[in-house]
């Protein structure tokens, strides 16, 4: 028999573990069960007349009389894999199938509590990918290549935090890449299937090459280095969403045609440029992050000696008597209350059969608190914007989130499913500069989103200080690194499943633990009724079309507009219903004049052309964020360059 080494490894750990069980004939029974539906060509030699000595037949192994392995490879079995056999084989470890001529589908395998290891690579299975492999958390491999599965994989592969090795290649699965995101994935390949869509980037996907998804040519995305088509209908506009056309390869090529305007000017300063400023230019970029931790920090000392510890929340324009900080017990008594009135009418009303009364983990991630828990959690507030009301929550375990409680009203006409939909898709984005959202509660009406908490701060209370008094605009690097950061994100969360964030502002970007720039609130603005009463910088970063009329829709280009509002609240530390609109020329002159002398003019330049191009009036005319974010990527690349030609010997 052929051993794969991985078996071995398994193995020995499996003689490591001790297993307790208390002999049962049933193996005997399950086994046989197991050939007479799968073995019509009998080649295996289990036997009724031998059932008594089941643990000696071939491929079996046992620990205190149960089968613990059972390897059936190369033999050319054939047949189907009944439902009710192996699977109630609940002391196996290891099953190996591989490489034989076994049909029709993958029986529910959620009877082997215990597996470890699961090979029926190379048969003829068609059928779904089974979702009940999901349920078997010791799983550390799971290897379902070259068969014939269909359908889409199922995110809640994401719930097994010890899986190790996943290959699905060679299959007919379609749908998009669930985020997986377990540290313990070491090897994972998806190649030759049909799936779409930009591949999630979680540190664990990102760890892999074009090699584990080539031959899916519907995939794109920042890992396997393709643009994905930017231009299809978005999420939120009903109208067009069944209608989106398939993945066309002129469109691609369209999207990467030559950019006008500052693209040019980039090409122009690029010419004489030399691929060896990579190492300098790392230096240049690491120290530019060391400088904005250290001017953040420098903030964040001065506002906690103010006793200003929870001011570094979102929107803070918004909140009213922001100078107060406290813990708001009574909200949070009032808020579990509500929650649970509501939990009960919901349960009463059985309004989300086999969800009632629960939180929704989003991306397949398994349930790491309740929903009692995260009620019993102290929390702070952080904020109150026109999206809702945002709170620090620490629960029992220690583990800290940020619990955002919408605003009902603006939330009132979403339908639950609609809801749920978008929340199921907004939830299903990982991305380095996104805020996971990691579940979300619906009930009456009550609606909670629950985001990874982010102790940094905003982008806001780091251009605008805490304290209303006077800020220095960020160094020119910092704003580069935020700025690439920013539309890194928004690349992401338009090309991923076609969605805007709608509510782009310096306030719903928040530092990441090495100051990277993560976006939150995305997205929402989807299933809300715009807000009644915005203030005049929140009003000055939305796009003139979505003003125009009381319900003009949020775009990716509207969003490209916000950025460029952004950028130029990044370049000027002014907040943005303080930018004129100016000529470009005295535009630049107006910012040199707000941030002071400083060197670095034609850099500044740069960047203050693509805050332009961004933010014209005509959505037309605009980028799209991919085009924004390769400009900023080339000035970023120039500079580079440029510093290296003025230091040629940096060591
Ligand atoms: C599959 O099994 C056949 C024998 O049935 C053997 O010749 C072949 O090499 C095996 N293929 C792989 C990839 O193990
Ligand atoms: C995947 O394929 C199945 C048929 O095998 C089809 O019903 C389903 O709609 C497809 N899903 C996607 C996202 O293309
Ligand atoms: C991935 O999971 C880890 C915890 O295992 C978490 O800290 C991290 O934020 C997650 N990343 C993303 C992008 O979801
Ligand atoms: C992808 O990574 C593997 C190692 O996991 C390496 O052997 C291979 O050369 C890489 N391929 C590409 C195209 O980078
Ligand atoms: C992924 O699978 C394909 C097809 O089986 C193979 O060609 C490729 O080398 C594999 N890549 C990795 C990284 O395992
Ligand atoms: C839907 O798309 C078609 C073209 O693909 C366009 O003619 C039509 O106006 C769009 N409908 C809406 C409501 O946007």
């Amino acid at each position: 028999m052929k051993f794969n080494p991985l078996l071995l490894i398994l193995l020995f750990l499996e003689l490591t573990s001790s297993s307790s069980a208390a002999p049962l004939p049933n193996d005997a029974a399950a086994l046989l069960h197991f050939k007479s539906k799968a073995d019509l060509r009998n080649q295996l030699n289990f036997s009724p007349k031998s059932s008594s000595a089941f643990c000696k037949w071939k491929g079996v192994e046992c620990s205190d009389s149960r089968v613990i392995r059972l390897i059936v490879e190369d033999v050319k079995l054939g047949g189907v894999f009944a439902p009710n056999s192996l699977s109630q084989l609940a002391e196996l470890r290891v099953l190996s199938l591989q490489n034989n001529s076994l049909t029709g589908p993958i029986p529910d395998l959620s009877g082997l509590v215990n597996l470890k290891a699961l090979f029926l690579n190379r048969n003829y299975f068609s059928g779904a990918v089974p979702p009940s492999l999901s349920a078997l958390h010791r799983l550390k491999t799971v290897d379902l290549s070259y068969n014939m599965l269909a359908g889409s994989i199922p995110a809640s592969l994401n719930g097994l935090d010890r899986l190790y090795y996943l290959r699905l290649d060679f299959n007919r699965l379609n749908g998009s890449v669930p985020p997986l995101n377990q540290s313990s994935l070491q090897i994972f390949n998806v190649s030759h299937n049909d799936l779409t869509g930009a591949i999630p980037v979680t540190p664990a996907l990102s760890r892999f090459n074009s090699s584990s998804f080539s031959l899916n040519s519907g995939l794109c995305g920042e890992i396997i280095n393709k643009e994905c088509r930017s231009e299809r209908p978005f999420f939120g506009s009903q109208a067009n969403v069944t209608a989106a056309p398939p993945n066309s390869q002129a469109a691609v090529l369209g999207q990467t045609a030559k950019l006008d305007g500052a693209g040019g000017v980039m090409r122009r300063h690029k010419r004489a440029a030399l691929a060896i400023g990579v190492t300098i230019g790392a230096c240049i970029f690491a120290i530019s992050v060391i400088c904005v931790g250290i001017a953040a920090r420098r903030r964040w000392r001065r506002a906690a000696g103010k006793g200003e510890m929870a001011k570094i929340g979102l929107e803070p324009s918004v909140t009213g008597n922001e100078e107060a900080v406290m813990r708001i017990e009574e909200e949070n008594d009032e808020l579990a209350e509500k929650v649970k009135r509501a939990q009960e009418v919901k349960q009463q009303q059985q309004m989300l059969v086999g969800k009632s009364g629960s939180l929704m983990f989003c991306a397949g991630e398994a349930a790491v608190y309740t929903l009692d828990q995260l009620m019993r959690a102290s929390a702070e507030l952080l904020g109150r914007g026109t999206m809702g009301t945002t709170y620090k929550a620490v629960l029992d375990s220690r583990l800290i989130v940020t619990v955002k409680r919408l605003e009902a009203a603006r939330f009132a006409a979403a339908k639950q499913e609609v809801f749920e939909g978008h929340m199921g898709a907004a939830g299903g984005l990982r991305h380095p500069n996104l805020v996971a959202l990691r579940a979300y509660f619906q009930a009456k009406e009550e609606r909670l989103l629950i985001y990874d908490y982010h102790a940094n701060g905003s982008l806001f209370s780091l251009i605008h200080g805490t304290k209303s008094g006077k800020a220095k605009p960020l160094h020119w690097t910092s704003c580069l690194k935020i700025a690439e950061d920013t539309a890194q994100g928004l690349c992401y969360i338009h090309q991923a499943w076609r969605l805007v964030h709608g509510n782009l502002k310096s306030s719903n970007v928040l530092l990441g633990s090495d100051f990277e720039a993560c976006l939150t609130d995305y997205c929402l603005m989807a299933v809300a009724t715009p807000a009644p009463d915005e203030d005049a910088d929140s009003l000055a970063c939305k796009a003139p079309e979505t003003l125009r009329a009381s319900h003009g829709e949020a775009t990716s280009k509207s969003d490209v507009y916000s950025f460029g509002v952004l950028l130029l609240e990044l370049l000027s530390g002014r907040p943005p219903s303080q930018h004129p609109n100016l000529a470009p020329d005295e535009m630049m002159r107006w910012l040199r004049s707000v941030r002071g002398e400083e060197g670095g003019e034609s850099r500044l330049e740069m960047l203050l052309e693509v805050a332009l191009a961004c933010s014209v009036a005509s959505p037309e005319q605009r980028p799209t964020m991919w085009q924004v974010l390769k400009m900023i990527q080339e000035i970023k690349e120039m500079i580079l360059m440029e510093d290296s030609e003025f230091n040629p010997n940096p060591n």
